[in-house]
This record gives structure tokens, sequence and C-alpha cells, in this order.
């Protein structure tokens, strides 16, 4: 089975992981001098968010040079010894592409920008304004007004659907497909064992431009950026095609993944239509958001994940994600108590796990006041990403040890509790039970490439088997406040064991369960009990 099928992935952003020069940014060597954590606690493959040039406008989402490194990141030398680092550790590391829009100060948008007649022109989306001069149409911005901005110097309007400093790219330009597939050469040569790519389902647009319809849903009120459904300005038909042809360049290599960013979707049907076909293969790994959208309840995610098996096409393979670097922190959201359940079904439920730097610390939202927010989604709409940005806790000590000097965000609140050090030497802590988690994961066939059936339960549980040959697992979830009993039917075995608990004491650690009596589990307990 691939590597990308059975290990655990790991986002890095970063700015936020570790510092190593003492200027309050995370950087690369930062990375390379905390593997040794990263491989403590079992990790197979980090993904790293941008580290390219880049003017920041969107915290490297605005790319100004596809194949080199940032110097508050470091240099191509740091990111070879990075790669040299990890390899040593048999840790894979993957790269964040982001194709859809370039920074307006990449030089192939430098150039498109200066004349109409420029051989890069046709490489961004140029149109003329409307009669009375107004954007070519009512598309906008995912950060805020309208997704058009006119540029002086030629007297037309570029799109952008994020940033004005976030022009996007024509992807109906072979040449513009030719000069990312570059890019990726350049990384796979030195390495790289995959990409995420960013928003890959948005790429094509209309050619006609037409208005998008409005949402009608909407309400004032809710977010402004949402008054119009995005019909015509993302996802086009087209796109799997287009999406099909980043496989082969993946293919000239051996054993590279791609895992694609699409929209947030909790109809699986449209998370499993990226995968392709046998003809037209399209991605590893399209992300899926369910985790993060769905209510947090036992019978919607059984639900959930019985339709998402269902509906996979022959040999895909699934994937969870809890958190991300523009999500609300996993366990802000569900608490600390059914943060860990939802860690325990993340690390045994068949798929790859993708884990987002800080969350096997319970790590919480950061709080940054207004006035200082960095996040341009949060200057301009209000809803800002810094909080799940903030500083990665490594000790109790002067800015959690992410850093000697101030930086560039506050630290959490919660970091004197919450960090590796003080979190390693204490054996119930959530780090722990990660760990914990992790390495079972790893030494079990049946967790990390066995078959998933699920077993009906009483309501508030989910309670499902993982199975390999005579390698068996139960686990069930009390996604509930209050204790449960579950009856389970016969399970053909001659002994069980809880191997851990999300309570993460004693009692329930490497003790023989009794299949013929019902199981209790305490209020937000999860168990994993291995069948003999
Ligand atoms: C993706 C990234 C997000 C970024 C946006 C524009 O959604 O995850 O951080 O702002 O794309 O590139
Ligand atoms: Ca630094």
């Amino acid at each position: 089975m691939s590597w990308w099928k059975t290990g655990i992935f790991y986002q890095i952003y970063p700015r936020s992981f570790m510092d190593s020069n003492d200027d309050g940014i995370g950087d690369l060597r930062g990375i390379t001098d905390r593997l040794d954590y990263l491989a403590w606690l079992g990790v197979d493959a980090i993904w790293l968010s941008p580290c390219f040039p880049s003017p920041m406008k969107d915290f490297g989402y605005d790319v100004a040079d596809y194949i080199d490194i940032h110097p508050d990141f470091g240099t191509l030398t740091d990111f070879d010894a990075l790669i040299a680092a990890a390899k040593r550790r048999d840790m894979r590391v993957i790269l964040d592409l982001v194709p859809n829009h370039t920074s307006d100060q990449h030089a192939w948008f430098i150039e498109s920008r200066s004349s109409r007649d420029n051989p890069k022109r046709d490489w961004y989306i140029w149109h003329d304004p409307k009669p009375d001069d107004s954007p070519p149409n009512n598309w906008m911005s995912y950060f805020g007004g309208p997704a058009w901005r006119f540029d002086e110097t030629t007297g037309q309007y570029y799109l952008h659907n994020f940033l004005a400093e976030q022009p996007d790219l024509n992807w109906r330009n072979p040449a513009v497909k030719a000069a990312i597939f570059d890019a990726m050469r350049f990384w796979f040569e030195r390495g790289v064992a995959g990409f995420r790519v960013d928003t890959i389902d948005r790429m094509l647009k209309d050619p006609e431009l037409r208005d998008n319809p409005p949402n009608p849903d909407w309400q004032p009120g809710d977010n402004p950026t949402e008054q119009f459904l995005r019909v015509y300005s993302e996802n086009r038909p087209g796109i799997h095609e287009l999406i099909a042809e980043f496989r082969p360049v993946f293919d000239e290599y051996k054993d590279r993944v791609i895992i694609g960013e699409i929209a947030y979707s909790m109809n699986p049907h449209d998370i499993t239509g990226f995968y392709g076909t046998d003809e037209q293969p399209e991605l590893h790994l399209p992300f899926n958001f369910a985790l993060i959208l769905l209510a947090w309840d036992a019978a919607t995610i059984r639900r959930f994940v019985d339709t998402y098996e269902s509906l996979l096409p022959p040999d895909s393979w699934p994937n969870y994600v809890l958190g991300n670097h523009d999500r609300q922190r996993l366990f802000s959201r569900l608490g600390d108590a059914q943060g860990r359940v939802a860690a325990m079904l993340l690390l045994t439920l068949r798929g790859t796990p993708f884990i987002y730097q800080g969350e096997e610390l319970g790590m919480h939202d950061g709080y940054v006041a207004r006035e200082d927010f960095q996040d341009p989604q949060g200057r301009n709409i209000g809803i800002s990403r810094d909080y799940c940005r903030t500083p990665f806790h490594w000790s109790p000590g002067e800015y959690a040890g992410f850093s000697t000097v101030k930086p560039w965000l506050p630290v959490a609140a919660d970091y004197r509790a919450r960090n590796v050090e003080t979190e390693m030497f204490d054996p119930t802590s959530t780090l722990n039970f990660y760990r914990h988690l992790m390495h079972l994961r790893r030494w079990h066939p049946a967790l990390h490439a066995g078959a998933y059936r699920a077993l009906d339960a009483i309501d508030g549980c989910y309670v499902y088997l993982r199975e390999q040959g005579g390698d068996r697992f139960l686990i069930a979830l009390n996604f509930t406040a209050a204790p449960k009993v579950v009856t389970l039917p016969s399970l053909d075995s001659a002994s069980a064991t809880s191997l851990i608990s999300t309570h993460m004491d004693e009692e329930r650690l490497d003790q023989p369960v009794n299949l013929a009596a019902p199981l209790h589990l305490r209020p937000n307990e999860g168990l994993l009990i291995r069948l003999g």
C-alpha cells in the first residue's frame, strides 16, 4: 500500500511552528530542528503551507516566485537540508502549490499588466469595463468587494477571486499550465513527495464571464461575500479534465501524492467526484472537510462516513481532516472532552488522517484584537484566521518557547498548560493520547489498512470495527456528556482488551473487556478495544 494511504500527515504553518533566528517568524531551520519531535509523535509526512517568496498579503498564498524560498523562511539550501533530515527519519515532505493565482508582484503579472499586447497578457484574465466603467460582472472576491480590479496602465479590469494582490491565472492558456507544471518538477527533483494543491476546483472560470445568480439563502448580516452563488466564477465544466492533466506530472516521478483542496462540502458526492476514473484519474486525495462542517452528533457522523465509504470509486482511498490554518481549532470548536473523541475517530477511521499543528496539544484558538488582525480576511470581512495561526507551544516559558522575541502573532492564552514540554511528562495529556494512538495506528495493519464496518449502537454513540485478517479492533465513541451502555452484537472473538481511552486513566489501559456484557462508556469517552 502507498505510503500516503498508511501514513499520518501533519500540517505545518511555517510562520508559526518554530523560529530559529529570533525574528518572531517561524522558519525552515526551526522545522528541521524539531523533526525529532514529529518523529517521536509518529508523523509520516509533513505538509508545509507556502514558504515561497511572497509579499505576504495572504501570508504566502500570494506567490511571487514558485521556485524559491522566502528569505523569512530561509534559503533553498535550508530547504534541501530539511528534506535530507526528514528523509533520515523516513518522513516525507509535501509542499503547497497555489496554481489559481499568483501575487501581483510575480514577474508574470508584472509583464502581463505592462501592455495589452504583452506575450503574458493572456496569462491572466483581463476584460474591458462595462460602458459605465463598472467591473465586467458581479463576481465577488472571497476576501470582500468585487473580484475585479481596474488597472490604469491598460484601461482594463483583471480578475481576482481572492485579494486584488492575488490575480487569477488563466488556466485556459496552455502556457500557464506548462509553467506551473515545470515549477512542480523543480520541487520533485529536490525530493518533494507531493503537493497539497490550493483551491484546485476553482481554477476554471466561465469564458463568457456571466453574472453569478443571487444566493436565495443569503440574508443581510451573513458573510457579504456569499451574496451570490459562485456558479460561473469557479468549478466550471472542464475542471475534471484539467485536474486530470496534473496527474501525469506526478506520475513522471515515483510515489508522489496529489492532495487537492476542493470546496468545503458536507455532501460526500462533491468529494468523491474528484477522484476521477480509471481512464481519467484526478486527485489521490480530494480533501474531505466534512468532519469540520457536520453537526457533532454520532448518527450524523456515522451516516456521512458510511455514505462516503460507499461512494468511493474502486481503489480510491478516503481521508479525514479536523482542522487547518483557515478554520477554528478543533478543541475550541468541540471542547476538550469531545476534541479527544474526534481525535480518536480521526486516527481509527479507514483513510489518511491530517493533523493540523497544535491539535495534538489540544491547543485552542488564540486571541488577537481586531486592530491587530494580520489576516486580510479578518481585516476586510471580520472573519479572522489569525486565531488558529498563533505560534505553536513548545514550552511554558516566554513566548511558549516559539521564539525569544515577540512573535508575529500573540501566543494563545492556554500555552502554560498546553505545550510540548509540560504535556510530554504528563501521562494523561492530550499529547500523549495522540502519540499513543498514532503509534497504535502505525503498528496495527487493521488500523492503517483494515476494512471498516459500522455497528448499530444506541443514540449518541458511534461504534465500528477495523479488521485486517486476525488483527481486529472495536472502536466505541460516546459523543455525549452522559454515560452510555452499549450492547454489542456477537463479535466472534475469544478475548478483548481495551488499549486506550480518551480519559487516559489506568482504568482502561490494557484492561480485559468482557464482550458478553454490555459496554459501559463514561461521559465523552472513546475506547479502542483489541479483539483477540
Ligand atoms: C486556500 C487557503 C487559504 C488561502 C486561499 C487563497 O483556501 O487554504 O489560506 O487564503 O486558498 O489562496
Ligand atoms: Ca525566524
